[in-house]
């Protein structure tokens, strides 16, 4: 799974409004090329979108975003979310993954952060916020003590078009993610074709820093 998060190398954060607007958004994402998702657990909607995506779209990689108590965690993959991200690290979220087998990906932002992740088991981190953590002089930085580890970051946080390559060039980096090709404000108005379009290009963009 790890592995198909790292082929396409963008994890689209998407917050939704609306039940209605999962399936439309899963289709505008899969035309442009990606097969992967992050519903964040920020709104009400969350749930039952992943429920409805998970039934419709098997080819998606589906992940719940934002699982901040442990109920969210399993409620989520009862859903048919496949991994699950925060954007902290919480060690009674880790543990509750754990248990119910789900890939977890804790947010980290410090050396200490990373040493916790890393002994908790969790080598694929969110790195979050990124551009206001450090941004990749950061990710540079961490490199050089746990490069070796096997440690991966999802740097997400300001991250767009403008500036993942300069992310998606650094080994220690497995996939960026983001919301700007699912703005929510593009989603709740529908704006489908356009979704697809920034997602065409920002494949583009991720496979030319190859
Ligand atoms: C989030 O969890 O909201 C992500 O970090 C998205 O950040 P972005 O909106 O800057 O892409």
């Amino acid at each position: 799974m790890i592995d198909r998060i790292l082929a396409k190398r963008i994890v689209p954060v998407v917050v939704l409004d609306r039940v209605e607007s999962a399936e439309p958004l899963a289709e505008a994402l899969l035309e442009g090329g990606l097969d992967i998702m992050e519903i964040t657990f920020r709104t009400a909607a969350a749930e039952e979108s992943i429920r409805r995506i998970a039934a419709r779209f098997p080819e998606i990689l589906l992940g719940a975003g934002t699982l901040l108590e442990k109920e969210q965690v399993r409620r989520a993959r009862d859903a048919g979310a496949v991994f699950g991200l925060a954007p902290g690290l919480n060690p009674a979220i880790i543990a509750s993954a754990k248990e119910i087998g789900l890939q977890f990906s804790p947010g980290v932002m410090t050396p200490s952060d990373v040493e916790q992740a890393l002994s908790l088991g969790c080598e694929l981190l969110k790195f979050f916020p990124a551009e206001v953590a450090g941004g990749v002089d950061m990710l540079k930085a961490l490199a050089g003590p746990y490069g070796h580890t096997g440690v991966r970051f999802i740097p997400t946080g300001g991250v767009s078009s403008g500036n993942l390559s300069a992310y998606l060039k650094l080994p220690v980096v497995a996939a960026i993610g983001g919301s700007w090709m699912v703005d929510k404000q593009l989603v709740n108005d529908g704006k489908w074709a356009e979704i697809t379009r920034i997602t065409r290009e920002a494949l583009a963009a991720a496979a030319e820093a190859r």
